[in-house]
């Protein structure tokens, strides 16, 4: 029986159990949050889709009882408060830390096999706070953020190019951050063609910087952060790890010398199977990306400096 959990059933968490649901990714979901009620209306509510959708994956919810999540292969964690117009993903630290901190606690007494998603923001440090505190073994916790903003990335190209889904392919590395985020534009093909045939630099350009303001966008409009796509990157990153796909998705990964850095999770192209992080795939940067890289990992560095309370 394969078993997922994810914590936290508000818009991302609900949607990434509706998502693994609908794609009968596990035998059993249990969806838990703080809230009383919330999980189990939720999970009650996405159970009754099943006869319509001829789904048998099994979910269930609870009100913070973590021995309903007990034997996890894989946990997904979103519990938080998300950002609200104008706010950075930084911003929420303070709050989320102490939320994703007692939570992991909890999630490794319950589950100590389970490879652990972090989506909860600031993502690549929330994921930093998890490998310091969880005693899990680093590959085992996977940092959803380039899953979601590659997923954008396509998006955006696909739109510029009038193409169908699945034609397109490309990635972004670096933090998840509006500003130091980094969609490889110089490596996105359509159906295996160099984008750079068909866009000008001016539309990649654009499509690059739609790309990093892309949670902001959807805060502007949304008045909280978006769940659709969060949440199915998310289901998408737990089938790669349960269903051991070793898919290359780019997620937050500690580094210990990859690209030339120690100590911090970041965004690089990771291969995704039953181990959870199997490998950091380090590809070719020219000098500009390389830059890039290198204030990003800054920018990251800095942000760990304020989990300095939680790390205490
Ligand atoms: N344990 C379990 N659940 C918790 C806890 C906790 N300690 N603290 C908060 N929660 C729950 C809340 O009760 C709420 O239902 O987390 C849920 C968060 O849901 P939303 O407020 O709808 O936020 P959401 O949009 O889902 O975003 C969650 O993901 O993308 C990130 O920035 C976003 O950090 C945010 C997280």
């Amino acid at each position: 029986m394969s078993k997922i959990t994810v914590i936290g059933a508000g818009n991302v968490g609900a949607t990434c159990a509706n998502v693994l649901v609908c794609k009968q990714v596990a035998d059993e979901v249990v969806l838990l949050d703080i809230k009383p009620g919330v999980s189990e209306g939720k999970a009650m509510d996405i159970m009754q889709t099943a006869n319509i959708l001829g789904i048998n994956t099994i979910l269930t919810g609870t009100t913070n009882d973590y021995s309903k999540t007990k034997d996890s292969d894989v946990v997904v964690i979103t519990s938080g408060i998300p950002r609200k117009p104008g706010m950075t993903r930084e911003e929420l630290i303070g709050v989320n830390a102490k939320i994703v901190k007692s939570v992991i606690a909890e999630v490794v007494k319950a589950s100590p096999n389970a490879v652990v998603i972090c989506i909860s923001n600031p993502m690549d440090t929330m994921t930093y706070l998890i490998h310091k505190t969880s005693g899990l073994p680093k590959n085992r916790i996977i940092g959803m953020g380039g899953a979601l903003d590659s997923a954008r990335f396509k998006f955006n190209l696909r739109l510029a190019l009038n193409a169908n889904a699945g034609e397109v392919d490309g990635f972004v590395i670096g933090g998840h951050n509006d500003k130091t985020m980094i969609p490889m534009t110089r490596y996105a093909v359509w159906r295996g063609v160099p984008v750079t045939n068909f866009l000008s630099k001016e539309q990649l350009d654009k499509i690059a910087a739609d790309t990093k303001v892309g949670g902001a966008t959807l805060t502007g409009l949304l008045g909280t952060s978006a769940w659709y796509a969060p949440g199915a990157a998310a289901a998408q990153v737990c089938e790669a790890v349960l269903h051991d796909e070793k898919k290359l998705i780019p997620c937050s990964a500690l580094v210990e010398g990859e690209y030339g850095f120690s100590d911090l999770c970041i965004g690089v192209p990771c291969i995704l199977g039953n181990g959870g992080i199997e490998k950091i795939v380090e590809i070719e940067l020219n000098d500009e990306e390389k830059a890039l890289f290198a204030a990003s990992a800054a920018a990251a560095k800095k942000t760990n400096e304020a989990l300095a309370d939680a790390l205490k």
